[in-house]
């Protein structure tokens, strides 16, 4: 979690990179939909990719159907990191019941914090590329060839998203809709906040940081359960 250009993408791909998992972001989904031609894009998809680019938020019932029929990433054996989703209550609890009917349980809800002012720098500046989707900025993870990806060589380009009207939608909307949620996952005990300044990998490093205390802290609290089970 964590409000647009805060980093989630970035991060998201260094771990799974990194550890193996399956990256689930539900923003890459809808921008790999709107490549199909039009011609081929369902009412529901269409109707998704207006929202998209006023920078508001897709239907509950669109996102859904589009992670359901995800749910093999939920099995990967690397574990999986879901980015940008879910992003209202409404979300937050479908995933809840379906985690719960298949048994499996979220390890942490990372929450990426920056100041309002470096969002937008990070924003203004990224570019994305077409092909595997790897995310770039313009001055502070610039590519080694302007307008191409390091890994692919495919073409750079900018979102349509990342123009300054659409932003002051995301920003607005994530404080209204998103925000909200911080406090469901803190009450599950799963909340994680992590400090999104500086470089990807100091990010990275204070993420995996975060994520073992909290597996120790967990270890620990199991541990003392039993123990006072026992006596
Ligand atoms: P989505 O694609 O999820 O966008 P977002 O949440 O707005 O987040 P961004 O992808 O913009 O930013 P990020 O935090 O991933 O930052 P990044 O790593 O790229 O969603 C887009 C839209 O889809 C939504 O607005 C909505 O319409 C729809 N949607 C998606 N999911 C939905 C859902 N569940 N429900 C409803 N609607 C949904 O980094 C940003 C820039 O900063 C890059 O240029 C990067 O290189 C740079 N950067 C990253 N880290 C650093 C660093 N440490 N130092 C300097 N620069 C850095």
């Amino acid at each position: 979690m964590g409000a647009p250009g805060v980093g989630k993408g970035t991060q998201a791909d260094l771990l799974h990179q990194r550890l193996g998992a399956c990256h689930l972001s539900t923003g890459d989904v809808f921008r790999a939909a709107g490549k199909v031609a039009e011609c081929d894009q369902s009412p529901a998809m269409k109707e998704a990719l207006g929202y998209m680019r006023q920078g508001a938020l897709v239907p509950d019932s669109t996102v859904w159907e589009m992670v359901r029929e995800r749910l093999r990433c939920l099995n990967c054996g690397g574990g999986f990191i879901l980015d940008g989703f879910p992003r209202t209550l409404g979300q937050a609890e479908s995933l809840k019941q379906l985690l719960d009917s298949e048994g499996i349980t979220l390890s942490a809800v990372l929450s990426y914090e920056l100041s309002a002012s470096e969002i937008v720098a990070r924003l203004g500046g990224r570019r994305t590329c077409e092909k595997c989707k790897a995310v770039y900025h313009v001055t502070e993870r610039p590519p080694k060839v302007e307008g191409r990806c390091d890994r692919c060589e495919g073409k750079l380009f900018q979102r349509e998203d990342d123009r300054p009207e659409s932003i002051k939608v995301r920003l607005e909307t994530y404080e209204r809709s998103t925000a909200p949620l911080i406090e469901f996952y803190k009450k599950l005990g799963l909340l994680v906040q992590v400090e999104a300044s500086g470089t990807p990998d100091e990010i990275f490093d204070r993420t995996v940081g975060a994520m073992e205390s909290r597996r120790m802290q967990v270890f620990a609290h199991k541990l003392w359960s039993a123990e006072e089970n026992r006596r």
